[in-house]
């Protein structure tokens, strides 16, 4: 049957959920054990950001979509990654790990991956960012979220993540079918935008960046104790969308971001020496020198507001 997204926008709108109908006192929270604590609160900044990149990813395929129900769905989902971070803030200060009004700091993969986005974001086109963005969805979001899920006992900390599992789970249905659709364009089409694609320098920048946050997050997270069959079978569900759909399978790109994938989870080289130079090097990159934060992460707030 054809995908209608129409009628995923109406089931968009029915789901939607709001901080306020959690009850963030609700017993649980010292579950927390204090060996978990410190690298917890890291890993909790950096997911919070990764939310807010996504987030940053759908505004730019807001402008790019057409007019109609998939505009309006890319809108919901803007919204909705905005509050998965601030569901996140929200159970960082009821674990005690946020001062009243401060903000996490994200690691400086990062931090360099927000500016650029920033800086970029927009000029994006949906080829791109329609293809890239499912794999981030299945590689961040689904194996972080994952690694929260075998690690914390809190029952609060299972509740949100029901709610934030749903959301992104039509977030990937949206962005399997926009891959499809793309795939299922001209040829010739298809040639022109990946030679369009591959030839920006600013796109190549930003596969420097994102090559070495890949990388950093899943050792990060295979350290914490995260199984490596379990990160691996997020990302494979990148790959099986290709293998269930010829359309997919028609994109270069597709193909590009699906061996990326493959290569950086296994360690595979010379990705993975390539990613330890660059990771060296952000390491000793002057953040400072950046500038402040863009002014999209003010939308930031663990306050219960209704979205
Ligand atoms: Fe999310
Ligand atoms: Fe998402």
């Amino acid at each position: 049957m054809a995908f209608a997204y129409s009628d995923m926008l109406t089931t968009i709108k029915d789901r939607q959920w709001a901080l306020a109908d959690i009850d963030w006192d609700a017993p649980g929270a010292e579950l927390i054990t204090p060996q978990q604590r410190g690298a917890l609160a890291a890993f909790m900044a950096d997911l919070v950001w990764i939310e807010h990149v996504g987030a940053r990813g759908f505004a730019a395929l807001t402008l790019r979509a057409p007019d109609g129900p998939l505009k309006e769905i890319y809108r919901h989902f803007h919204a909705e990654e905005q509050k998965h971070a601030n569901a996140e803030l929200a159970l960082m200060r009821r674990w005690g790990m946020l001062r009243e009004d401060s903000m996490p700091v994200p690691n400086k993969n990062i931090q360099l991956v927000i500016q650029w986005l920033d800086r970029y974001g927009d000029e994006l086109s949906l080829p791109v960012l329609g293809t890239v963005i499912p794999s981030l969805e299945c590689a961040l979001d689904g194996a972080l979220v994952k690694f929260l899920l075998d690690e914390v006992r809190d029952p609060l900390c299972h509740e949100v993540f029901r709610h934030i599992n749903s959301d992104e789970s039509r977030h990937l249905a949206v962005g399997f079918q926009v891959l499809e659709q793309l795939g299922a364009g001209p040829a010739r089409r298809i040639a022109i935008e990946t030679a369009g694609f591959a030839l920006r320098p600013t796109l190549l920048i930003g596969a420097l960046l994102y090559t070495p946050l890949l990388s950093r997050m899943s050792t990060n997270i295979m350290a914490m104790g995260l199984d490596e069959e379990k990160l691996w079978n997020a990302v494979r569900r990148y790959e099986k969308a290709g293998d269930r759909s010829p359309d997919i399978k028609r994109l270069p790109l597709f193909h590009l971001v699906r061996m990326h994938g493959r290569a950086t989870i296994n360690r595979l080289q010379p990705i993975q020496g390539v990613n330890d130079a660059l990771n060296k090097a952000i390491d000793h990159f002057p953040v400072r020198v950046l500038g402040r934060t863009p002014s999209w992460s003010k939308e930031l707030t663990y306050e219960p507001v209704a979205k």
